[in-house]
């Protein structure tokens, strides 16, 4: 690959997405704050969104906490402290797949009950689709990364990869990291990037809009229609004179 693109993939497109991101979620949050939701799809469809939904989020919370470790923590830190290569990776390995299974599973579960039930399937938008594509493309490619090059392989992802993400933020990524890195790394970092830009345009919005306010709220009551005075046709009330 010639120099030029690499400088586009590792740096430009990196930064563009960045900007795409933080821009688009101002102008999402201006002018569309009634779209600012999950598009919940619960009431077309719950009983495979009672086990699709909580184990894709438990898994993909946990992959997120391994990041931030991951990426986060420089490989000198943990030897520093003593923690030897093998025991990392040992505790790295065995509590990300356990998430990864966990994000697949319950991912799977997800887009199939989106394709099977029709009426979940007619509530989803074109945008939904690109989104559920580049985010399986970006969770799949980050397992067979794992499996493949961290497990079966030996390649040290804190070599490489992550001294690139560190470099990012202060703002000299070094190409050559990720162009030496092993493809399934490039197309799992690649497809992040671009889930990165399309982020602020998806329900993924709703990813920052934790509901901390329903713990103290006070309930909102749902009465069942039997339960309702009026048991004739809807609209007014009829007048007996
Ligand atoms: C630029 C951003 C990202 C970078 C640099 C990055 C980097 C990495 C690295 C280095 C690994 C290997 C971990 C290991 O071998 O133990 C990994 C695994 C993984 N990543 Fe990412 N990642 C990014 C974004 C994402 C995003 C946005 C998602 C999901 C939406 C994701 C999902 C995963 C998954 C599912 C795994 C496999 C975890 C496991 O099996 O333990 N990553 N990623």
């Amino acid at each position: 690959m010639t120099e030029t693109w690499q400088t586009v993939q590792w740096i430009v497109l990196p930064y563009v997405a960045l900007a795409v991101f933080v821009l688009g979620h101002v102008w999402r949050w201006r002018a569309d704050q009634f779209g600012w939701t999950t598009r919940s799809s619960q009431i077309y469809e719950s009983k495979l969104l009672r086990i699709g939904s909580p184990l894709f989020h438990f898994g993909i919370i946990g992959i997120f906490f391994g990041h931030v470790v991951g990426l986060g923590i420089p490989k000198a830190w943990t030897d520093a402290v003593g923690i030897s290569n093998h025991a990392y990776h040992l505790m790295a390995v065995t509590i990300g797949l356990a998430a990864a299974a966990a994000c697949v599973g319950g991912l799977f579960l997800l887009i199939y009950r989106r394709r099977t039930n029709r009426r979940v399937f007619g509530a989803t938008t074109v945008m939904d689709k690109v989104m559920y594509l580049v985010l399986a493309v970006t969770i799949l490619a980050g397992v067979g990364a794992t499996l493949v090059d961290s497990v079966l392989g030996s390649y040290d992802y804190r070599e490489g990869v992550s001294i690139w993400f560190r470099q990012f933020w202060t703002l000299r990524p070094d190409v050559d990291l990720m162009a030496s890195a092993p493809l399934l790394f490039q197309v799992h970092v690649t497809s992040a990037v671009v889930l990165f830009a399309l982020w602020p345009f998806t329900r993924l919005v709703h990813v920052f809009s934790v509901p901390i306010g329903y713990l103290s709220r006070p309930y909102v009551v749902y009465r069942s229609k039997a339960s309702t005075p009026s048991q004739g046709r809807r609209g007014w009330e009829e007048v007996n004179f």
